[in-house]
């Protein structure tokens, strides 16, 4: 992969991705492909990365030293990979030295990191989502369930990792959790205040579509496992596998989406003064009365990009660019395999809680070898002999494409079973929802 996209110098496209997690990987391996691509650099990448150019010691949230980093390379287009990076401003930093930036100003970016902001933004906007009330007061959120019937839907305001929600059965249990969140401060300043909404029925799917302040053009839907165990048990995490297509989501659902959800969300943020730039990943719940908004994320899912990216056969790196620079109006469609993908994450034991680094992982291009597999990076790192070692949470993500799911999902499996790395568990039932219809 080295050498020929060193190779490629048709064009001096120079790309920095942001971020250092399997959905970078994905990105760049893609990116990698486009024969207007002639550089990639990560800040602050992974191993997988480092195989596809060069990785710079920038955090991803450190908004100056990405400015810096991109404006010392001169790149042609910088990609935000993590909500942190987007939350810290660095949009806003490269805006100001004139690079183009595929990703979300601070502003824009509190579609995130606001749970506030997004649920009053819907409303002002006429977005689908669950009805809500905010509050900072205990005894006010309090007062407000004792009219109401359980599940109670309770969210910290800001970002809390993805762990911030909490759906209680009973009373007890959701006046316990207001408690926490907002007197124990167990999310810390992200629960200073909170959400509290109507539970939604249905199925969820993750869509995202790319945005260019103005307009969007629509990608695909996956779906993906949230809870680190089998069944879908345990702790949430950021994700523990996904596939694409959803079958919950129908090209109905998708127009529907896009014309109740996405289009309107852009065209809001603008009129706002927030121009969204970048991916809108919209966390929807798929019921028999349309596609609700559960959530907005200003960023690619993880594992969900993973598997877009094994299915988008165009070329990424105009689209992207063209979003960045406000054109999509000018940008080709694009194109999908019709197959689908499986995206299987082997995480570090201990994970979420307390991922065990450290451990040798063996056999990554064994796996790799198999037909229509491809692994990426996220929490590895070479040690000084070369070998590959756990170094975070999520560590690789396992992808495969089949004429169906389950062909799909059987070849993510097969390269699961050759990597050797006793450190590590997956879950073994990625999929179920969808095989069992
Ligand atoms: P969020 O961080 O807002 O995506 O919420 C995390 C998870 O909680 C979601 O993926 C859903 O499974 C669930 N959830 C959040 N809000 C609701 C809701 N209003 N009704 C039902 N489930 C929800
Ligand atoms: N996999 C869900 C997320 O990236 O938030």
């Amino acid at each position: 992969m080295r050498d020929k996209f060193h190779c490629t110098m048709r064009s001096p496209m120079k790309i920095l991705i942001v971020g250092s997690g399997g959905r970078e990987h994905a990105l760049g391996w893609k990116l990698a492909q486009s024969p207007l691509v002639s550089a990639l650099i990560a800040a602050p990448g992974n191993p997988g990365l480092a195989e596809l150019g060069r990785c710079a010691s920038v955090k991803a949230d450190d908004a100056a030293g990405i400015a810096a980093l991109a404006a010392r390379e001169a790149v042609d287009l910088v990609v935000l990979g993590p909500e942190s990076a987007a939350a810290a401003g660095a949009a806003d930093a490269l805006a100001a030295i004139g690079i183009p930036c595929f990703g979300p100003s601070q502003a824009a970016a509190e579609l995130e990191s606001s749970k506030a902001f997004m649920k009053d933004f819907c409303a002002r906007h006429g977005v689908p989502t669950a009805d809500y009330m905010v509050f900072d007061d205990a005894i006010r959120a309090k007062a407000y369930l004792g009219g109401r019937e359980p599940p109670f839907v309770i969210k910290a305001d800001g970002l809390a990792a993805g762990k911030g929600v909490i759906i209680a059965e009973s009373r007890a249990q959701a006046d316990a959790a207001i408690d926490e969140i907002l007197f124990l401060r167990k999310f810390g300043t992200a629960g200073q205040r909170i959400v509290i909404e109507d539970f939604l029925p249905g199925e969820e799917a993750s869509f995202f579509a790319l945005c260019d302040g103005e307009t969007a053009i629509p990608l695909i839907a996956a779906q993906d496992h949230k809870r680190a165990y089998d069944g879908d048990k345990g702790p949430n995490t950021g994700g523990m596998g996904a596939y694409s297509p959803a079958s919950v989501f129908t090209a109905a659902v998708c127009d529907e989406t896009m014309a109740r959800i996405i289009l309107p969300t852009v065209r809001g943020m603008a009129a706002e003064g927030r121009p969204f730039t970048g991916v809108l990943f919209a966390g929807l719940m798929v019921s028999p009365d349309g596609p609700k908004l559960i959530e907005f994320n200003v960023r690619f899912g993880d594992p969900e990009c993973q598997a877009l990216m094994r299915r988008l056969t165009s070329d990424l790196a105009p689209a992207l660019l063209a979003a960045a620079k406000g054109d999509l109006k000018s940008a080709a469609p694009l194109d999908w395999d019709a197959r689908a993908c499986a995206a299987v994450v082997y995480a570090a034991n201990g994970y979420p809680d307390e991922p065990l680094t450290g451990s040798l992982i063996r056999g990554v291009e064994e796996a790799d070898l198999i037909e229509d597999v491809v692994v990426f990076h996220a929490g590895t790192r070479r040690d000084e002999d070369g070998h590959l070692r756990a170094a975070g949470g999520r560590v690789l993500t396992v992808t495969a494409l089949g004429d169906d799911l389950a062909e799909a999902l059987h070849r993510a499996y097969a390269g699961i079973d050759r990597i050797n790395w006793p450190g590590g568990f997956c879950r073994r039932d990625i999929g179920w929802r969808a095989l069992a219809r």
